[in-house]
């Protein structure tokens, strides 16, 4: 039964993050802030717990999640560092990047889905760090929100999709990569990018001095790779200049608005926007349209997540 929660919010205080700290510790499932997005976490070495998270997000039981940890010591105590993964790793943790590695220590298999990988990120937002040091363990965490709907970057979006599944939400305040974390995985000594995200794959290409492959067909099924993913309730048209009656149309370097992603045209500003903006334009219009936005830097996470959320529902 995954419904018989009163869902506290906790305030980002000391008090809150040890309470967060206990509920994990418990068993329970509880939402927190990352950099990039809100993550439902959950004891990564506890199955129940983790179960737990697929059950309130109603997921599909064969998408693994990504262990978070306090510092790379943690990281360490769970896969394989590989040299590039090291230098990536001593570059830009903490932060929005998560490597896919050959694990080796406990997380239940419930993470993993039951591959010999394991997915690890070092969040870089005050909060997380502070509750990962807090707990002192591995914590298992999707984005909090119900499967296949648009990623939450606030306490309240958080509230809104899962308020009476999870034990709790720590409000962090809005979060300001605003897009999930860029994974990266490795084929032998070839990086291979599975999700772009928050950390633009030109910095990673950059500090390795080595193309970046991208990643084609699957043999793992990443929700971030399902086709509608991200979605809003009602259709997304992309690529607009010319609205519709009933659209609403998020603007790019277009100049101020109420529905600018980014006046100027940054697309750092654009992605911390996009899903608040996605939300609220859902709520209001019919149908909702998006202006080009050019897929440099994290242009290309933004078009990633557009595209999908952009899919025909099935
Ligand atoms: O920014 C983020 O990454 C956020 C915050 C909370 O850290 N988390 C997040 O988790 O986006 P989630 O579960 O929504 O996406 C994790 C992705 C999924 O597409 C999953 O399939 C992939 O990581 N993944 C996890 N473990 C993997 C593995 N061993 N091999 C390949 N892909 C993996
Ligand atoms: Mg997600």
């Amino acid at each position: 039964d995954t419904s018989r929660y009163e869902t506290c919010l906790l305030a980002a205080d000391d008090d809150g993050i040890a309470t967060a700290a206990r509920l994990l510790a418990q068993g329970h499932c509880v939402a927190f802030p990352t950099e990039t997005v809100y993550g439902l976490g959950a004891d990564a070495t506890d199955g129940r717990a983790v179960a737990g998270v697929y059950a309130a997000k109603g997921r599909p039981a064969f998408n693994p999640l990504i262990a978070h940890v306090a510092n790379m010591a943690m990281a360490e105590s769970l896969v394989r560092m590989t040299p590039q993964a090291r230098r990536l790793a001593e570059a830009f943790w903490p932060g929005p990047l998560t490597l896919v590695l050959p694990r080796h220590g406990e997380v239940s298999d419930l993470v993993t889905a039951g591959l010999d990988t394991l997915a690890v990120r070092v969040p870089a937002h005050p909060v997380a760090q502070a509750l990962l040091t807090a707990i002192g363990r591995p914590v298992a965490a999707p984005s909090a929100n119900p499967s296949g709907r648009i990623s939450p970057t606030t306490a309240a979006h958080v509230m809104d999709g899962l308020s009476g599944r999870i034990a709790a939400v720590l409000d962090g305040g809005a979060c300001a990569v605003g897009l999930e974390s860029t994974i990266l995985g490795f084929d032998g000594d070839i990086p291979v990018l599975l999700r772009p995200g928050g950390l633009a794959v030109e910095r990673i290409e950059a500090l390795l001095d080595r193309p970046v492959t991208l990643h084609e067909g699957s043999d793992i099924t990443a929700p971030g790779q399902l086709t509608s993913h991200y979605a809003p309730r009602g259709a997304l048209r992309l690529n607009v200049v010319e609205p519709e009656a009933d659209e609403v149309l998020l603007r790019f370097g277009d100049g101020p608005s109420e529905w600018s992603l980014s006046a100027s045209g940054d697309p750092v500003e654009a992605a911390a926007n996009l899903f608040a903006l996605l939300r609220k334009a859902d709520a209001t219009a019919q149908r909702i349209a998006v202006m080009p936005i050019p897929t440099q830097g994290l242009g290309a996470a933004i078009n990633d997540r557009l595209i999908r959320a952009a899919a025909p529902q099935g």
